[in-house]
């Protein structure tokens, strides 16, 4: 494959998902959100009353799934359609978030989105953001991004978002989720998170959006 991508991988609340959106526009690239496929399983088998135990309806609704992804102003974050509805809140829910975590962990599911992973690399490219990029969808990527930050960095920025949109929680009970999902997503035996071997690891902690934009369009050799 000639068509380059630029694969960047990290733990929920890592700022990949914002970094991804303000890399695929400079560059003109195409933008995969991989964990929006898992969420909106999760989400599609919960309106279908299919449970976490039944692995053949999970995978029946994640090769089924009838998306589309809208492009948004700067900034915003795409829209999502499902079978026709707007469901860009719905899956951003932390029930959803967690129920996407746990379908995730099974190997048929990510079976089942595979090659519609793949299907996003196109011309003039592609920047992919989620867990596996770099180790299982794209091993052949000539650019590798492992994006983190401390739990409690990451407990913050969420704290700070939830707020914004009116939401009051715990900053204690969201980082309990956050290392209970780092821990379901690193100690998985499908696709666990981690870095690829040939991934840059770029820390975030007290980093502004800029300067990890900076570090990551360098570390892509775009800067
Ligand atoms: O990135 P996001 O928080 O939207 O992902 C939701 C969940 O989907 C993650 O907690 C992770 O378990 C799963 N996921 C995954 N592989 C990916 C992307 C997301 O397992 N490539």
């Amino acid at each position: 494959q000639d068509i380059p991508v630029i694969a960047i991988d990290g733990p929920s609340g890592s700022g990949k998902g914002t970094i991804t959106q303000m890399v695929a526009r400079r560059l003109g690239y195409h933008l995969l959100d991989s964990g929006a496929l898992y969420r909106l399983t999760a989400l599609a088998a919960q309106r279908q009353g299919i449970g976490i135990a039944d692995i053949d309806g999970l995978v029946r609704v994640a090769g089924k799934l009838d998306v589309a992804f809208l492009p948004t102003p700067p900034g915003e974050p795409a829209r999502v359609l499902m079978g026709g509805d707007d469901v860009t809140a719905d899956i951003r829910t932390e029930t959803c978030g967690e129920n996407a975590s746990r379908v995730a962990a099974i190997q048929a599911v990510r079976d089942a989105l595979l090659q519609r992973q793949r299907d996003f690399r196109q011309a003039p490219g592609l920047v992919a953001d989620g867990r596996d990029m770099g180790t299982v969808i794209f091993p052949d990527a000539p650019v590798k991004i492992f994006l983190t930050a401390s739990a409690e960095e990451r407990a913050e920025r969420r704290y700070r978002q939830l707020l914004d949109a009116g939401v009051d929680v715990s900053i204690d009970a969201l980082l309990e989720e956050i290392r209970a999902r780092d821990d379901r997503d690193m100690n998985r035996a499908s696709a666990p998170l981690r870095p690829a071997d040939d991934a840059q690891v770029i820390d975030s902690t007290g980093l502004s959006i800029e300067e990890v934009l900076e570090k990551v369009m360098a570390a892509a050799g775009q800067a």
